[in-house]
C-alpha cells in the first residue's frame, strides 16, 4: 500500500483523456517489425485521472498493465533529470484496458506530466517526445491530444484544427483486446488501399466529420470473434458507415453530431452489449 495523500503535502491529478481513430490505414510492414501507420485520432471526454504525490514510490498492488506503463513513465522522468525517486500514484480508471482508446497510453503520459508538476521539472518537449516515444507507439499523441494526423509507428504527429463537436457512442464486448495479437493476425489485403485516412481529411476540409474505417478490423474479429458480434448488434441500429472501430479494438464506436442523439442510440443498446459510453471530442490541451 502507499501513503495516503492527504499525509503527504502537496498533491497534483491530471486528467488522462481517451482517444478514437476516425480511420486508420495499415501502409505495410517495416523493418523494426511495426506496422506503418496513418491515422486521424481525437482525444474524447472519456478519461482516467491520475493523482500523484510524495511518498513511497509505487501505485496500488494489482498491477495491470497500464498501472505498469504508469510506473514506467515516472521511472523514465525521474531517471532522465536524476530526480527523487518518491512518487506515489493513485490511478481512477475508466477507460477499458486493452480496448484500443489508448488508456496505457494516456495514463503514461500523466504520469510524466504529473511528474514534472509535482517534482517542479521543466521538461521541454523534445526530452519529452524521446520519454513518449519510448513507452508505446500511441504515447506521443497525447502529449497535445486533440485532433491530429499521426503516422509512421504513431510516433508522427501532426496537430490539425479542432473538429466541429462531435458524439461518440463507444461499444465494447467487455474483454481486453491484445493489439501485438491483432497486428499478428493482420493481412496486407484485408486494407482499404490507403484511402481511409484521405477520406476523413476531405470531409474535414468540407467541415464535415466521418469515418474513414478501420483497416484492423477485419483481423480483430477473426482474432477476437466477440468483436463481430458487437459490430452485429450495432449494424442493426445504425448505417454501416457510421460505425468504425478505434485503434485495434475492440471498442466499436458510432458518430452523432449531438449529445441527444448519441444517448438516445445508448438506451436503445445499452441492455444488449456488455459496456457502452457516450464522449464527445475535446480539443488539444492548452
Ligand atoms: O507500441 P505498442 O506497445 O503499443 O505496440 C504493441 C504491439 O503492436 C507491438 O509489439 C507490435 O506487435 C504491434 N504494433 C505494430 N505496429 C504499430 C504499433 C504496434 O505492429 N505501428
Amino acid at each position: 500500500m502507499t501513503e495516503s495523500p492527504q499525509r503527504a503535502g502537496e498533491v497534483v491529478e491530471e486528467f488522462a483523456p481517451a482517444k478514437v481513430n476516425l480511420s486508420l490505414d495499415v501502409l505495410g510492414l517495416r523493418p523494426d517489425g511495426f506496422h506503418e501507420l496513418r491515422s486521424v485520432m481525437q482525444t474524447i471526454s472519456l478519461g482516467d485521472t491520475l493523482t500523484l504525490w510524495r511518498g513511497k514510490h509505487g501505485g496500488p498492488s494489482e498491477n495491470a498493465e497500464d498501472f505498469s506503463l504508469v510506473d514506467r513513465a515516472i521511472q523514465r522522468v525521474v531517471d532522465h533529470v536524476r530526480g527523487p525517486d518518491d512518487v506515489a500514484y493513485a490511478l481512477r480508471k475508466r477507460i477499458p484496458f486493452g480496448a484500443g482508446l489508448g488508456g496505457g497510453s494516456s495514463d503514461a503520459v500523466a504520469a510524466m506530466r504529473g511528474t514534472c508538476r509535482l517534482l517542479h521539472l521543466n521538461l521541454g518537449d523534445s526530452d519529452l517526445h524521446e520519454i513518449a516515444s519510448s513507452l508505446g507507439s500511441d504515447v506521443p499523441f497525447f502529449l497535445n491530444g486533440g485532433t491530429a494526423l499521426v503516422e509512421g509507428r504513431g510516433e508522427r504527429v501532426r496537430p490539425m484544427d479542432p473538429l466541429p463537436e462531435t458524439w461518440f457512442l463507444l461499444v465494447g464486448h467487455g474483454k481486453p483486446v491484445s493489439t501485438k495479437e491483432v497486428f499478428e493476425t493482420f493481412d496486407q489485403s484485408q486494407t482499404g488501399g490507403g484511402l481511409r485516412t484521405k477520406r476523413v481529411l476531405d470531409a474535414l476540409h468540407q467541415g464535415r466529420v466521418v469515418l474513414g474505417g478501420n483497416d484492423l478490423e477485419v483481423a480483430a474479429i477473426r482474432a477476437f470473434p466477440e468483436i463481430g458480434h458487437t459490430l452485429a448488434t450495432l449494424s442493426e441500429c445504425l448505417p454501416a458507415d457510421q460505425i468504425a472501430m478505434s485503434g485495434s479494438g475492440g471498442t466499436l464506436m458510432a458518430i452523432f453530431p449531438t449529445g441527444d442523439e448519441a444517448y438516445r442510440v445508448q438506451s436503445v443498446l445499452a441492455a444488449r452489449v456488455p459496456w457502452s459510453c457516450v464522449a464527445r471530442s475535446i480539443p488539444e490541451k492548452d
